[in-house]
């Protein structure tokens, strides 16, 4: 069982730096998780007591991944397979087909994939015009000795797959992107708002409504454009024991061209190690670097912490070594995000948020559910 309390977790040392940060809560309670090895078994005896977790937009990917796997399907397939409804989906702006484009206005998608057997992982970065990253990632790991390919390459070996290439930005993340790009500055030539209302001889701040941006994990910031750091992760291991992860994601909106989160960066956006088991991360990818987030997690979960304490003990590290002031509310405490994941060999499962509030899908027996991850800080 995964449960922890606060003074449980002090007790057990977790986390040196709990001393030098001002720490809220991290009390979560999740239900008792059933143990996932069983004497191993062919393929469509794999999703017998399995466990993923995902990031709360992949309700859909582990309901796939655990469909597929009954079929007999190989686990990272599934997932990779699961990840894939949510990078199709266009109103999804974190990932995939639809996902906010980088500052010049064009999606560049990250992804990564690890199979815990062995002990293998591939990774693609700033990949254009290619709807499924994921799937992209997987081929790296099976069908050449690299592990990341990026840029111009990457769609290059995309291509000769086989994959298609396609226009990643839909009307609305358009029109996102247009909206941020006229408002960034007084001193460009572009016209933003205030601008055209000055003309217009609108009064100022009557325009008080966020634009109206199809629903997805991105929220209006200060002045109603959407920003996203939202990605998918997910992370399993089987009835019979096969750890996997998998992350993808159109990475930070309005980024620097050729920016690379964590979400391609094995052993930080993910990370799995079949003795061990899987974890993975979305939000601040810069930060989810500074600590090799999933790498991090899965060690603590090696030295005995459940998977929530594990979270919890990266994400303290990460407030702790944030020390930029930009990065700091007035209290001295991140002002960013970070929602972390991971499962252990035996099926326990946890996460948890440097900020109270995410939630994560849970897929064991039936279809995946939602469930409130621990948290360091609350408003
Ligand atoms: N975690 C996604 C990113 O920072 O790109």
């Amino acid at each position: 069982m995964d449960t922890i309390d606060r003074r449980e977790f002090l007790a057990a040392g977790a986390v040196s730096a709990l001393a030098a940060g001002p720490l809220g809560a991290a009390v979560t309670q999740h239900p008792a998780a059933q143990p996932a090895v069983q004497p191993a078994g062919a393929g469509g005896d794999a999703h017998r007591g399995a466990c993923f977790v995902s990031s709360a937009n992949g309700l859909r990917a582990v309901d796939r991944a655990m469909e597929l796997m009954a079929g007999g399907t190989h686990p990272l397939d599934a997932i990779v397979d699961g990840v894939a409804i949510v990078e199709d989906d266009p109103h999804d702006n974190s990932v995939g087909f639809g996902g906010l484009p980088n500052e010049e206005g064009v999606v560049q998608l990250d992804a990564s994939v690890m199979d815990g057997p062995l002990h293998r992982a591939g990774s693609v970065g700033a990949l254009e015009n290619i709807k499924n990253p994921a799937r992209v990632a997987l081929q790296v790991m099976r069908r050449t000795d690299h592990v990341m390919l990026v840029g111009a390459g990457a769609l290059r070996f995309a291509l000769r797959l086989g994959f298609k290439e396609e226009d990643l930005l839909t009307e609305s993340s358009r029109r996102a992107w247009l909206k941020w790009r006229e408002n960034l500055s007084k001193d460009d030539d572009w016209l933003g708002d205030d601008d055209r209302d000055a003309i217009e001889g609108k009064p100022l701040g009557w325009r008080a409504a966020p634009i109206d941006i199809e629903s997805g994990p991105s929220v209006p910031g200060d002045s109603g454009v959407p920003h996203t750091t939202g990605t998918i992760h997910c992370s399993g291991v089987t009835g019979t024991g096969h750890v996997v992860a998998c992350t993808s994601t159109s990475g930070l909106s309005w980024k620097l061209p050729g920016r690379l989160g964590d979400s391609p960066i094995v052993g930080a956006g993910m990370y799995c190690d079949n003795g061990i088991g899987s974890a993975g991360a979305t939000g601040r990818g810069e930060a989810v670097i500074g600590v090799c987030g999933a790498f991090s997690i899965v060690q603590h979960m090696e030295a005995g912490k459940t998977p929530t304490e594990a979270c919890l003990a990266v994400l303290t590290r990460m407030a702790d070594r944030t020390r930029e002031k930009r990065l700091l509310d007035d209290r001295g405490r991140p002002n960013y995000n970070v929602t972390m994941y991971a499962v252990r060999k035996d099926g326990a499962y946890g996460s948890a948020a440097m900020w109270k509030g995410s939630r994560f899908a849970v897929g064991t027996s039936g279809p995946a559910r939602l469930e409130a991850s621990a948290w360091l800080y609350e408003k």
